[in-house]
C-alpha cells in the first residue's frame, strides 16, 4: 500500500520534466524584436528584388546580367553600391562628397561608377537639412525602419539596403556597407580598382557562364570581402544568447561564425542574403543575454560561411581598432590623433595583397582635421 503523500510527491516529481517541456509552449512567447507588419514589408521588398534578378538573368528583364554582356558591344562598367547605415547625422558627408566627386575633373567620369543608398533610422532627429542641396546624398535615402543595438534590426536594415540596391541598378556589382562613423582611407579611383581587380580565385571572365543554376554567375569571379572567424573566445556565449539550443538544428555551434559588422558583398552574395529565410528565423529571435547579443556580427559571416565559404576572402577592408574596446565599441579616434601618419598606419594590413580601404570609428570632431589632409594624404594613393 502506498501512502497518499508518497503518491502525491511521486506524481509531482513525474510532472516536473513535463512542466519544463511544456512551459515554452504554455507561456506566451517573448515578443519578436521585429513586428509582423515590418517583417512582411521586408519580405515583400526582398521578394521583389530576388524576382527581378531572376527575370533579368533569364533575359526577360531590361538588360543586365549575362544577357546584357552578350548582346551589348559596349558594356556599361560595373558599379559599387555604397550602403550607409546610420542612426545619427552623416557628419563625414563633406569628406565622402570629395571622395565621390574625385578631384581633377573626375566627377563626370566617376558618377557612373557608384550609387549611394542611405538607411537613416526614422525615429532619430537629424539636423535640418539632412544633406545640403546638390549633395551626392540628396534623394538617396531609402524607406527605413527603426534600428536598435543588440537586436536583429541592424540585420534587417542592412538587408533592406542590399535589396533596394539590387532592385535599383543592374550594374551594382559590389555592395559596400558603411556607417556614419566610417571614413575612406583612399581615393574612389583606388577603391574601385582594388575591388574590380581583386583576384578571381581560379576562374576568369566567362568561366562562370552556365555554372550553377542561374546565368548570373559572371559574378563568380569576384569574392566578397567579409571577415569570417571561427575561433573567437566569446563565440560559445554569443551562440547561446537566445537560449541554450535555440539555434539548432539550422545552425550547429561549429558552423557559427563572427565577423565585422561592415562588409563588401558581391551581387551574387547580396542576393543570397536577401533570399535567406532559414537562418533569419533564428537570428530574428530576441536575445536573453543582451551583453552577448550582436546579431549583425554573426548573421552575415555565418550565412556566407555555410553557403559559400570559398566565395569569400574571409577578411574585411574596413580597419577597426579593437585595442582597449569598451562596451562592445572599438576605439574612437579623436582630433588630436588624426594625422597623415595615422592614415598611413590604418591602411596597412597584414596581407601583402590588399590595403584597408575604409576605417572606423571617428568622432564627429575629426571632420576638420580629416578634411585638411583629404587631398594631400587620404585621396593621394
Ligand atoms: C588603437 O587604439 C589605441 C587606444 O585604445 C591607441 O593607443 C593605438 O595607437 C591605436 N592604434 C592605431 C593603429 O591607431
Ligand atoms: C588600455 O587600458 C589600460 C587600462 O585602462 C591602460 O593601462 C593601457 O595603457 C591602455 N592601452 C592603450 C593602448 O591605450
Ligand atoms: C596583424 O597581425 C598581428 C599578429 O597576428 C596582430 O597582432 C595585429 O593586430 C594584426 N594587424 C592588423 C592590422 O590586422
Amino acid at each position: 500500500m502506498f501512502s497518499t503523500p508518497f503518491v502525491l510527491s511521486f506524481a509531482l516529481l513525474l510532472s516536473l520534466p513535463l512542466l519544463f517541456l511544456l512551459a515554452p509552449r504554455i507561456l506566451p512567447p517573448r515578443p519578436l524584436p521585429i513586428s509582423l507588419p515590418d517583417e512582411l514589408d521586408d519580405l515583400s521588398l526582398f521578394r521583389r528584388a530576388s524576382l527581378s534578378s531572376i527575370s533579368r538573368s533569364t533575359g526577360n528583364g531590361n538588360g543586365g546580367g549575362v544577357s546584357h554582356l552578350a548582346t551589348s558591344t559596349k558594356t556599361p562598367l560595373p558599379k559599387i553600391a555604397f550602403l550607409f547605415l546610420t542612426n545619427s547625422d552623416l557628419v563625414f558627408q563633406p569628406l565622402w562628397e570629395d571622395f565621390f566627386e574625385g578631384g581633377g575633373g573626375r566627377r563626370d567620369k566617376q558618377k557612373h561608377l557608384y550609387n549611394i543608398y542611405v538607411h537613416a533610422d526614422p525615429t532619430v532627429v537629424y539636423s535640418n537639412p539632412v544633406v545640403p542641396v546638390g549633395s551626392v546624398f540628396e534623394n538617396r535615402f531609402i524607406a527605413a525602419k527603426r534600428t536598435q543595438r543588440a537586436s536583429p534590426t541592424l540585420i534587417s536594415a542592412a538587408r533592406r539596403l542590399l535589396a533596394t540596391a539590387l532592385l535599383d541598378d543592374d550594374q551594382n556589382s559590389f555592395f559596400a556597407l558603411v556607417s556614419q562613423h566610417c571614413v575612406p582611407l583612399h581615393s574612389f579611383r583606388f577603391v574601385y580598382h582594388s575591388l574590380f581587380a581583386s583576384q578571381p580565385a581560379e576562374s576568369s571572365i566567362g568561366l562562370g557562364f552556365g555554372y550553377g543554376s542561374t546565368r548570373y554567375d559572371h559574378q563568380i569571379k569576384y569574392k566578397s570581402f567579409i571577415e569570417i572567424i571561427a575561433d573567437e573566445p566569446n563565440l560559445p556565449e554569443r551562440y547561446k544568447a537566445r537560449g541554450e539550443k535555440v539555434m539548432l538544428p539550422e545552425i550547429p555551434f561549429d558552423e557559427f561564425r563572427v565577423g565585422s559588422q561592415f562588409f563588401i558583398l558581391t551581387r551574387r552574395h547580396s542576393l543570397l542574403v536577401i533570399k535567406d529565410r532559414k537562418l533569419w528565423r533564428k537570428f530574428r529571435l530576441p536575445c536573453l543575454n543582451t551583453e552577448s547579443c550582436y546579431p549583425e556580427e554573426h548573421y552575415f559571416p555565418t550565412l556566407l560561411s555555410m553557403k559559400d565559404p570559398k566565395g569569400c576572402t574571409h577578411f574585411t577592408l574596413m580597419r577597426v581598432n579593437w585595442t582597449n574596446s569598451t562596451g562592445g565599441h572599438p576605439h574612437t579616434y579623436h582630433p588630436a590623433e588624426v594625422s597623415p601618419q595615422l592614415i598611413y598606419k590604418l591602411r596597412v594590413s597584414n596581407s601583402s595583397s590588399y590595403s584597408y580601404l575604409f576605417a572606423r570609428k571617428f568622432s564627429p570632431e575629426c571632420l576638420a582635421p580629416l578634411t585638411e589632409i583629404a587631398h594631400s594624404v587620404i585621396f593621394r594613393d
